[in-house]
C-alpha cells in the first residue's frame, strides 16, 4: 500500500464518524441475539420466583416458571440457556451425590425444558459446588484438599446424567486436571459421542463470582475458603494458554474464559492462538457492577451493557454468557 498524501489536512478520520449510517457501515463488529446465552437459576417447587439479594432483577425460578421465562426469551431471539441449580441444604453431602441423581432438579429441568422448547439449546454446568456441604467444586481427601481424580469419577456420572436427560452441551467448570478427556471417553462409551463439551478452560479464582454463590446458595457452605488450588491465578496468561491447549487436545469442542470484562486479553490470546470457538462469561459480579452504575442513572444501562458486548466481540469472543441476555435481545429487536 502506498499512500501519497500523508495526514492532515487531507486525512480526516472523523469523516467516517460523521453520521450514524456511516458509522454503521464501517462497524467492525456486531452483537446478535444468537450469540447470547441466558443463565437460569433453578429451585424446586411450583410457581416460584425468588429474589437474589446481590443480583437485582435476576431470580431463581421453579422449572414451570423457568420455562415461561425461556419461552419468552426464545421468542425474542435467545437460542441458548445455561442452567444452575440451587438445591435445599439437606440435599447436600460431602460427596455431592445429588449432582448425579437422575431425578435431580437439573436433570428434571433439562428434560422438561427440552420437551417444552425443543429448539432451545440447553447447556449445563458440570461441577459439584451446588451439591457439596463444603461448597467446593470437587470432593475432599483426608487432608481436606480437593481430590482431582476422585472428583472426576463423580463428574463423569454427573455428565452422563445430564446427557441422558437431554442436555445439548455440557460445560465442565470445575477446573480439575484431565476432566475433559475422562468425561469425553465416558460419554462416548455410553453412546453420547455427539454431545458437545464446552470447557471453562480459563476459569480464574475470581472475587467477581460472589453474587452467583449467593444465587446458588454456596456462599455459606464455602465460608472463608477459596478455590485457588484449582481455579487459576488472575495474574497468569501463559497458564491460560496451557489450560486451553490441554482441553482442546482432550476433546473440548469449545472453550470459555471467565470472568469476562477484566480478562479480555485472555479471550484475545486464546482466540488468536487456537482459532477454536471461544466463549466468554460475563459473570455475576460484572452484572451487579453494571447494574449498580446504572442505578445511579437508569438511562445508561443499555449503553454500558451494549458497550461491554461489543468489547467482548472485538476481543474475539464468539458467544457470550450474560445475565443481560433478555434485555439485550429486546434492545436489538427494538
Ligand atoms: C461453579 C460456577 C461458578 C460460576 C459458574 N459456575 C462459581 C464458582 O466457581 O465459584 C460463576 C458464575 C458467575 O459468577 O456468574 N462451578
Amino acid at each position: 500500500m502506498n499512500f501519497p498524501m500523508n495526514g492532515y489536512p487531507v486525512i480526516r478520520k472523523r469523516r467516517n464518524r460523521r453520521t450514524a449510517f456511516i458509522r454503521n457501515l464501517t462497524n467492525e463488529f456486531n452483537v446478535s441475539s444468537e450469540d447470547l446465552i441466558l443463565p437460569i437459576f433453578l429451585v424446586k417447587g411450583k410457581n416460584k420466583k425468588q429474589k437474589i439479594k446481590t443480583m437485582d432483577n435476576v431470580f431463581r425460578y421453579s422449572i414451570d416458571n423457568a420455562i415461561k421465562v425461556l419461552s419468552s426469551a426464545y421468542d425474542s431471539g435467545i437460542t441458548t440457556t445455561i442452567l444452575f441449580p440451587c438445591i435445599e441444604p439437606h440435599e447436600k453431602d460431602i460427596g455431592g451425590s445429588e449432582a448425579y441423581n437422575p431425578k435431580g432438579l437439573i436433570q428434571e429441568a433439562i428434560t422438561k425444558i427440552k420437551l417444552a422448547l425443543p429448539r432451545l439449546g440447553v447447556i449445563t454446568d458440570i461441577a459439584l459446588d451446588p451439591f457439596t456441604t463444603h461448597g467446593h467444586d470437587g470432593v475432599l481427601n483426608q487432608y481436606g484438599q480437593v481430590d482431582n481424580d476422585l472428583t472426576i469419577e463423580i463428574l463423569k456420572k454427573q455428565a452422563l446424567s445430564h446427557a441422558s436427560a437431554g442436555a445439548d452441551i455440557l460445560a465442565p467448570s470445575d477446573m480439575m486436571d484431565g476432566r475433559i478427556s475422562q468425561i469425553r471417553k465416558f460419554l462416548d462409551s455410553n453412546r453420547f459421542e455427539n454431545i458437545n463439551l464446552l470447557s471453562y478452560s480459563a476459569k480464574f479464582a475470581s472475587s467477581f463470582y460472589g453474587p452467583f454463590r449467593d444465587a446458588v446458595g454456596t456462599n455459606t457452605n464455602l465460608g472463608n475458603a477459596d478455590k485457588k488450588t484449582y481455579q487459576m491465578n488472575p495474574a497468569n496468561i501463559n497458564e491460560s494458554l496451557h489450560e486451553a491447549w490441554h482441553d482442546i487436545n482432550e476433546g473440548a469442542d469449545m472453550i470459555m474464559v471467565k470472568p469476562g470484562m477484566p480478562y479480555l486479553d485472555v479471550v484475545a490470546s486464546l482466540k488468536k492462538e487456537f482459532r477454536v470457538p471461544t466463549l466468554v462469561y460475563q459473570v455475576s459480579g460484572e452484572y451487579s457492577m453494571l447494574v449498580s452504575l446504572a442505578n445511579k442513572d437508569l438511562n445508561i444501562l443499555e449503553n454500558i451493557v451494549m458497550e461491554s458486548m461489543i468489547c467482548f466481540k472485538r476481543s474475539g469472543a464468539d458467544a457470550i454468557v450474560t445475565y443481560f441476555a433478555k434485555e439485550i435481545s429486546n434492545w436489538i429487536n427494538r
